[in-house]
């Protein structure tokens, strides 16, 4: 395994959690130093989807470590240059819009602006129902950002969601890889799941 120091975040699209989870497996599974970062509302939420308390102590037995879920907690992130690449798995709309604005009011966003100052990759796997409308903006803003990659995306569901876009979490170690080489894994733009 390579000594790689990754940071994993998760924010609040629950109902990819399942993926976003097999997802850190395999970043793990590359990567022995791995990081878990949560946003606020991901330590704090319980859905459906799960209870976050379980989802919380899932992530630290895949790391190995406790969960970042403060901003203290991750602001040393940029001064002592922990990480070498940072993934945000899933990564909401309002985390897209904040991330975009340079807004900082959440571990990962924290997170993001710590580790972007050391000039380093961010890697963003998007989930959202309004990527094609609200959201647009932001993740145009994003593309045209400097060390800022995104797991390719598709719309999941055209016809009932027709502005809703999720990343392929199958494909999050491999836009890592591009990422510490500089590069965005292509194809970006993804067409219909087969
Ligand atoms: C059950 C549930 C599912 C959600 N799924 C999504 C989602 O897939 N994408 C999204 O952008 N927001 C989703 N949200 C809304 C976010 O959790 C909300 O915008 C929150 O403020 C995000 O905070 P964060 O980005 O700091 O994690 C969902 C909320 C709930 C309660």
């Amino acid at each position: 395994m390579e000594a790689i120091r990754v940071g994993y975040a998760f924010c609040g699209s629950f109902c990819t959690y399942d993926r976003a989870m097999a997802a850190l497996e395999q970043v793990r599974a590359r990567f022995e130093d791995v990081v878990p970062i949560v946003s606020e509302t991901s330590a704090a939420t319980d859905t459906r989807f799960g209870n976050a308390h379980d989802f919380l102590r899932e992530m630290e037995r895949i790391c190995g470590r406790r969960v970042v879920d403060t901003i203290a907690k991750a602001e040393p992130i940029g001064p002592q240059g922990l990480l070498d690449v940072l993934v945000i798995c899933p990564c909401t709309g309002n985390t897209l819009a904040k991330l975009a604005c340079g807004i900082t009011d959440t571990a990962v966003t924290m997170a993001a602006k710590a580790h972007l100052r050391n000039g380093r990759p961010l890697v963003i796997a998007v989930s959202t129902n309004d990527a094609l409308a609200g959201s647009a903006k932001n993740i145009g803003a994003l593309l045209d950002k400097k060390n800022v990659y995104f797991v390719p995306f598709r719309q999941d569901d055209p016809v009932r969601k027709p502005t809703s876009v999720v990343a392929d979490f199958g494909q999050v170690t491999q836009t890592i890889e591009a990422a510490l080489a500089g590069k965005q894994l292509q194809p970006l733009l993804l067409g219909p799941a087969g």
